[in-house]
């Protein structure tokens, strides 16, 4: 059957918003013209002769439904290459494997607990070693760097305290050094910053945050503007072999489309939370980067569009928590964030229990730390929750 002639027609565009609809690789599907992204599920591909083949041979190193995903991450991003794995831990395993033993990483004093615990408990068997800076301070960064050390790993905003770091001060300094650059952009997403474009090598998601968007999902995104640095962690992706599978890259490019209208009312929702938790006496500290009294605000604002819509926050003394969470009726006590509906969870028993009593006090990570993944209902609903949970803490 023969095909619609305007199959292989570039696609016009010239903002972000349409990228997330027309760019590369989801842009009508190549093989077939289809506007939606086809699933291709087959395991395999039939070769003219052994080994020859024209793009695909197996699905683990390559399907047509997955390299659509990795083109979109790597045109999002503004990189060469993109990757797509099963779980963001699992791609932050596999740029682990750039590394050798004797190697050591720079990361920063507050990173997600699961990376803390990749290097921690797994990477320290395997000779690789970790040393906790604060990446605010590029002294103490330059400081630490000294021959073994291979790589830096920052995330900014950082996950639970949202501190920022320097992203284009940082990627000066790898430079100078030769070490590689990492950002774990799960946060922000390319919508509010493009750490490639302010002199990353590599940037990492775990898409199943906002990149997916809707809860339904577990899946990892790594973008590299590097062609050799793209190969070495390719060839790793086949080699572990921790990909994601043709539905899963479905419905991550799903909801990626949306991804410019669901950011722009999770921070609208921020906002309006951020400053009713500001102007409420019962709430001791909060850490949003998009107030203006935040320390952070200043070097967010240079390097990214928005705060985005995560924040923490800490309860007057006293507060009773088991009081505040049970008393909450729409928003949702669950580990994750970045979907659809507010989650709300306990860094110090949830997302970074796997991080040491000691380290957590050290860093800042309170026991009586909340963090709030701001989703996109009506903001009346999501304040009116927060204050009926707020008195009960105090009424208890
Ligand atoms: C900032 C950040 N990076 C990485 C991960 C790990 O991603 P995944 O849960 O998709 O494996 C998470 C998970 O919460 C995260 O918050």
């Amino acid at each position: 059957m023969s095909q619609p002639e305007n199959k292989h027609r570039p696609v016009r565009y010239k903002e972000f918003a349409s990228s997330l609809i027309h760019a590369a690789g989801i842009s009508r599907d190549k093989h077939t013209g289809a506007v939606t992204l086809p699933i291709y599920f087959s395991s395999t591909f039939r070769q003219a002769q052994p080994a020859e083949f024209e793009n695909w041979e197996y699905i683990r190193s390559g399907n047509p439904t997955r390299d659509a995903i990795e083109e979109l991450i790597a045109e999002l991003e503004g990189g060469i290459t993109g990757l797509a794995f099963s779980s963001g831990m699992a791609a932050l395993h596999a740029i682990c494997g750039l590394f050798k033993q004797g190697e050591r990483i720079i990361i920063g004093t507050s990173v997600y607990g699961g990376t803390f615990r990749l290097l921690d408990r797994v990477m320290s068997n395997f000779g690789i070693t970790y040393t906790q800076v604060d990446t605010q301070d590029l002294s103490a960064v330059e400081a630490a760097i000294s021959p073994d050390v291979a790589a830096i790993f920052v995330e900014s905003p950082t996950n639970p305290l949202l501190t920022t770091c320097n992203l284009r001060e940082i990627a000066k300094i790898t430079q100078k050094h030769g070490i590689i650059s990492v950002a774990d952009n799960t946060f922000m997403t390319p919508y509010l910053q493009k750490p490639l474009k302010l002199g990353f090598d590599i940037v990492v998601h775990s898409a199943s945050k906002y990149l997916g968007g809707h809860s339904d999902l577990l899946a990892g995104l790594i973008a590299v503007k590097n062609k050799e640095i793209g190969e070495k962690l390719a060839y790793l992706q086949n080699a572990t072999g921790a990909v994601l599978a043709p539905f899963d890259c479905f419905l991550l490019q799903r909801g990626i489309k949306t991804l410019a209208v669901r950011m722009d009312r999770h921070i609208e929702n921020a906002t309006a939370v951020a400053e009713f938790l500001s102007q409420n006496p019962q709430v001791a500290k909060i850490y949003y980067p998009g107030l203006p009294s935040s320390p952070d605000y200043e070097t967010n604002r240079l390097q990214a569009k928005s705060a985005g819509a995560m924040l923490s926050f800490e309860l007057r003394a006293g507060a009773n928590l088991r009081a505040f969470f049970s008393a909450l009726e729409m928003i949702t006590l669950a580990e994750s964030l970045g979907g659809v509906e507010t989650l709300i969870c306990h860094p110090a028993k949830m997302t970074h229990a796997a991080i040491p009593p000691e380290i957590r006090q050290k860093t800042g990570i309170s026991d009586n730390l909340i963090r709030l993944s701001v989703g996109i209902e009506d903001k009346k609903d999501i304040l009116a929750d927060l204050e009926r949970a707020i008195s009960a803490a105090f009424d208890a």
